[in-house]
């Protein structure tokens, strides 16, 4: 099994290359099989999540063609069948997105129940009754979600929650709907705005999306276009924390500011010092940091995907911080593992109450899902001697060469798979 292994203890200081956004990449992808035109899409991730996403989409005969890394041509005319029962499927959450896609193309869909990161619960109820409010039939049958229309009509949602995934879902089967389609209490997610740029490059036309009334107005049918993905907001934000964690100096380059607003200010507060230029955030941090509460939310509220990462620095801070998790009730299971590495964090219900401790210890943990997998080789990075994070494959599902790119900002860190190979590296690092 690949582990990654750590020598912490240094600062991090250099300049990192942001990667397209994986929940941008994800419906992305699946909103080019709405066409039976090619459609080019650049700067995709190549992470696990969107790898798995394209088998189960050539498992459809999707046929899909990589120009290189991060570029990839699709022709979704020869769709066989509009059900994905792929094993893989299962696997990850996005998966939901295909039902969009393929209810708008075709009327119908059946998909496999979605998995993905064991975060809280994860309810589909607001996806389907914006499929419902455009005519939908939806049942749950076989451990399958099974869709169907006559034909989509518009209709006018109020989503309950502020749901990045209902979102998208809904405002891709609305683009080939009959008439108009109005969805309120929409997420506002820079990958909520991508998507619907990406669906208007191909003749939709969807306005309003980044505030919380998206108008669609359907039309007959898409055609093919170009499109390059934004950067990722997360992957971002986490390694400007790596700084703020590290007592380092990074400047993390091809990022949106404007994106990591809520991030940047935390780490402001915090007192870290930020520079911000046209397409680069530089975080510096040199003196102990500060504490501070927060309480994820919506954006452009603070993440929750990266609460995890501030929890860690706060771990570290001076004082006592107060961290709320408003959306997903199961996503302090990590806590658990940076105790072993000697920080003092209470949970209870949806909070987490950290008194900061001077310094972490190297200890032997797993990453229970992808942020906080992230977030604990952040603190193995930090900590004192030696610290091994199993369960890497969360890491790797939404984090592209994550171990490289640490190296190369200085990182003591390598991906292992035999007891040899570990041993190896602690006798290279000392
Ligand atoms: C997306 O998940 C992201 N995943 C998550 O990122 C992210 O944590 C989350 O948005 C919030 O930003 C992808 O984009 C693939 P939601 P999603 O629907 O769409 C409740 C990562 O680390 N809800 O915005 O599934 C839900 O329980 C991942 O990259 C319902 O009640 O999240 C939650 O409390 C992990 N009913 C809240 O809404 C529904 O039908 C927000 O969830 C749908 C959601």
């Amino acid at each position: 099994m690949e582990q990654y292994v750590i020598k912490g203890g240094a600062p991090l200081v250099g300049e990192v290359e942001i990667g397209g956004a994986k929940n941008a990449a994800l419906p992305i992808l699946v909103a080019a099989t709405m066409t039976d035109d090619t459609v080019l899409i650049e700067n995709v991730p190549d992470v696990r999540d969107t790898n798995v996403m394209m088998q189960a989409m050539e498992s459809i005969g999707v046929v899909i063609e990589r120009l290189d890394r991060h570029t990839v041509k699709i022709n979704a005319k020869n769709i066989r069948v509009q059900a994905v029962e792929d094993e893989y499927i299962k696997k990850i959450r996005a998966s939901y997105y295909l039902i969009g896609a393929l209810l708008g193309k075709y009327n119908e869909a059946e998909v496999a129940l979605p998995g993905g990161c064991n975060i809280g619960s994860r309810p589909i109820d607001l996806h389907i009754k914006g499929f419902e409010a455009l005519g939908v039939n939806v049942k749950i049958a076989h451990g399958n979600i099974v869709a169907k229309a006559d034909h989509l009509k518009g209709g006018h949602i109020y989503l309950d929650k502020v749901s990045v995934g209902a979102t998208i879902n809904v405002m891709m089967a609305a683009v080939l709907a009959e008439g108009v389609t109005i969805i309120e209490n929409a997420a506002k997610e820079p990958h909520v705005v991508d998507v619907a740029n990406f669906l208007n490059r191909m003749g939709a036309s969807v306005r309003g999306a980044g505030t919380d009334v998206i108008r669609i107005k359907g039309v007959a049918k898409l055609h093919g276009t170009e499109y390059a993905i934004i950067p990722d907001q997360i992957e971002a934000g986490t390694f400007m924390f790596a700084a703020a964690i590290t007592k380092g100096d990074i400047t993390v380059k091809n990022v949106i500011p404007k994106h990591l607003e809520s991030i940047s200010s935390k780490l402001l507060e915090i007192g870290c010092e930020i520079e911000e230029s046209d397409e680069a955030v530089r975080v510096v941090a040199s003196k102990r940091l500060k504490h501070t509460h927060v309480n994820t939310l919506p954006y452009p509220g603070f993440p929750t995907d990266m609460q995890p990462q501030i929890t860690v620095a706060l771990g570290l801070s001076q004082g006592t911080s107060v961290v709320t998790e408003s959306l997903f009730e199961n996503r302090f299971r990590y806590v658990d593992e940076l105790t072993r590495m000697g920080s003092s964090i209470k949970v209870e219900g949806n909070v987490a109450i950290i008194d900061g401790v001077e310094k972490y210890t190297g200890a032997s943990i797993s990453a229970p899902d992808l942020r906080a997998g992230a977030a604990l080789v952040l603190a193995g990075l930090a900590a004192e001697g030696f610290t091994t994070v199993d369960d890497i494959k969360y890491v790797e599902r939404g984090y592209e060469d994550f171990d490289e790119k640490l190296r190369g900002l200085g990182a003591m860190i390598e991906k292992v798979s035999t007891e040899k190979e570990l041993q190896k590296f602690k006798l290279k690092v000392g």
